[in-house]
């Protein structure tokens, strides 16, 4: 069942010109809001942007793609910066049933807490928890009839040298400064001109290897 889904879905940079029911966005916002995330961290927020001026806006922001001010909604994908400080981590590792003692060795463990590795290695946990977010959401937009698009190519704070870009963004969707946008997902009615696309993909051997690298399963 969910690998038809996953065999079905397509990207899809057209759309009808018709309002998605907010109950099917609902859907899918919920469907981010369960993936799974590391120590279930959830550094997440998602905005959801029906108002046409920040559509424009947000399709400057992703370098004029114009499936972006065309989609229905846009969802941001936010993740959050401090996620992985004391305050905010330590509480859900409380809520998880975790003691005092776990916590605090979590909080001196390098393994398990990538805010102790510095910089680089929190963006990309924070880019890895994102990421499984936007994969659920991709499919629970395909299971509700919908069409989507993952949106990596724009410009944040790490992609975009003109930093008041960056400051009009933030001030336009009053994001918080810890919080940055790690891509965004275009979501909408799948236009009738529309054409299924060959789903091209590495064959199965290619990418599967059994007990050591490159030997054959099956
Ligand atoms: C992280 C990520 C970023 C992407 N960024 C863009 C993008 O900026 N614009 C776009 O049109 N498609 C984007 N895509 C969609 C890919 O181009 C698409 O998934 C890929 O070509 C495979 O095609 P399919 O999704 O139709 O199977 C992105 C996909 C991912 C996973």
């Amino acid at each position: 069942m969910v690998l038809e889904l996953i065999e079905k879905r397509f990207s899809v940079r057209k759309f009808k010109d018709k309002k998605v029911e907010d109950e099917k966005i609902k859907s899918i916002l919920n469907a981010g809001r369960l993936a799974p995330s590391w120590m279930n961290s959830q550094p997440w927020h998602f905005i959801v942007v029906d108002n046409q001026d920040k559509k424009d806006l947000l399709k400057e922001m992703c370098i004029g793609q114009k499936h972006v001010s065309q989609a229905s909604h846009v969802i941001i994908m936010v993740a959050d910066s401090l996620a992985f400080n004391r305050a905010r981590f330590g509480k859900i590792l409380k809520e998880g049933g975790k003691d005092e003692l776990y916590i605090d060795m979590v909080f001196k463990n390098q393994t398990l807490n990538p805010a102790l590795l510095g910089d680089s290695t929190l963006l990309l946990r924070l880019m890895e928890q994102t990421t499984y977010a936007l994969a659920y959401m991709t499919l629970e937009a395909q299971n509700q009839g919908l069409g989507c698009c993952v949106v990596g190519a724009m410009m944040n704070e790490l992609t975009c040298a003109d930093i008041n870009f960056i400051k009009i963004i933030k001030e336009q969707f009053q994001l918080p400064e810890e919080y940055f946008i790690t891509a965004v997902l275009t979501v909408g009615y799948i236009d009738d001109e529309i054409k299924i696309p060959r789903k091209l993909r590495k064959e199965f051997d290619e990418v599967v290897s059994l007990n050591s690298f490159g030997e054959k399963y099956n």
